[in-house]
């Protein structure tokens, strides 16, 4: 063959395989600003940490992230994000999403676009059920906080439910309230407080006076959950023998160091923390501080991503990176993975759930930092325990 001919059939070669090789898009919408607004880079950086790690496995498919910020809860600007990425961008994938009002704005799009949508944050019970292309790998409230409440029951003979009027809130207070009372405890009272900036010395106030044996208090993780410490301990309710519990969120563990002492001791019931000493924990934070620096720990959010990110790389990978959104689902209705950084895990094909363990974590000082210590596991495989209840009914 003449030189020429040679060059010109290996430019035609790398033209034909440029036009193959699959590109899968996601639209990934999540908080970058507004109320917790330093949750979103933990998503982000889940994913693309999964991504490099597993790129060998994606058979020369392209991932692009659309990342979009929704500015916090804000189901307005999440559907509309949603909308353009779908119809303009012509995403894949949806994915991320730190708040219930913006996943749930986003549910009638998954739908009618048919496209699948990862939920890596958005904890309230009901949202998986607004839509069959919902699939959720993060938790939901009821997850932690039923089982907390049974625990507690064992421990404290009254309660007092304080939560973020919002629907994760109502559904902690809500599992945590079953929980507690099935065990013969009595919750004293249940407020549910604003949103945003919502006046903590007088809520803490009000709880001292009340004199319950435990504080049960759902925020939404982030900077929040300083605030709460903080005027726990200045309103002196430690001191006055209340003990403050709760679901993970309150103790997440980015915030740990901004909390100080006054968290030492504080009894929450998650899905993960940064502190376990799983093999494939460490591993996984060991990776987070390579890729970040050795100052940065990955969160509760951080592994709803990286887990959410080795779902969508499995059907990139069935797939070939051609997406059809029922084969997708299919996949990840099968999804499970007995080795994440949480203890196992899967996907309940009947609810598009996550099943998985629940820890009981004390706060200690471990190597002079504060950590999320396990100290024992409430259930190895726990299901969504509203749907559950929802079967009997
Ligand atoms: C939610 O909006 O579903 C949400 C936000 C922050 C959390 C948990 C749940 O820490």
């Amino acid at each position: 063959m003449r030189l020429n001919k040679i060059i010109a059939l290996a430019a035609l070669a790398l033209v034909s395989a440029a036009a193959s090789a699959q590109t899968v898009k996601i639209g990934f919408i999540t908080s970058y600003s507004g109320l917790n607004g330093n949750l979103g880079p933990y998503m982000e950086r889940a994913v693309r940490l999964y991504l490099k790690q597993h790129a060998k496995e994606l058979g020369g498919v392209k991932v692009e992230l659309l990342t979009r910020d929704d500015t916090g809860p804000n189901p307005d600007k999440a559907r509309q994000l949603a909308q353009e990425l779908v119809v303009r961008d012509k995403v894949d994938l949806l994915a991320g999403v730190i708040f219930t009002p913006n996943a749930m704005a986003m549910a009638p799009i998954a739908t009618e676009a048919k496209v699948p949508f990862v939920i890596m944050n958005a904890g309230t019970a009901v949202i998986t059920t607004r839509s069959p292309y919902m699939v959720r790998t993060s938790f939901t409230l009821w997850q932690s906080s039923y089982p907390l409440g049974q625990w507690a029951s064992k421990k404290f003979k009254t309660a007092y439910s304080l939560v973020s009027d919002f629907g994760p809130g109502h559904d902690s207070e809500e599992g945590f309230t079953k929980g507690f009372e099935e065990g013969g405890g009595k919750v004293l009272a249940k407020v549910r407080v604003p949103l945003q900036n919502p006046d903590w010395a007088a809520y803490m106030q009000r709880v001292k006076d009340a004199k319950p044996d435990a504080l049960m208090v759902f925020i939404p993780a982030g900077k929040t959950a300083t605030a709460v410490m903080k005027n726990f301990s200045d309103l002196g309710l430690a001191q006055a023998g209340i003990k403050l519990i709760g679901p993970g969120d309150i103790t997440t563990d980015e915030e740990l160091p901004n909390m100080g002492d006054v968290a030492l001791g504080v009894l929450t019931v998650h899905h993960y923390s940064a502190a376990a000493t799983r093999p494939a924990n460490k591993a996984f934070v060991e990776a987070w501080k390579k890729e970040y620096g050795k100052d940065e720990t990955p969160n509760f959010v951080a592994v709803g991503a990286y887990d959410g990110a080795a779902l969508i790389v499995e059907a990139i990978k069935q797939l070939k990176g051609k997406l059809d959104p029922d084969k997708t689902m299919a996949i990840f209705k099968q999804w499970k993975n007995p080795n994440s950084p949480r203890g196992p895990i899967s996907i309940d094909p009947e609810t598009r759930d996550i099943i998985q363990p629940e820890y009981l974590r004390e706060v200690k000082r471990v190597g002079g930092q504060l950590a999320n210590v396990e100290i024992e596991t409430l259930g190895t495989a726990v299901k969504d325990p509203w749907k559950e209840l929802q079967k009997k009914k």
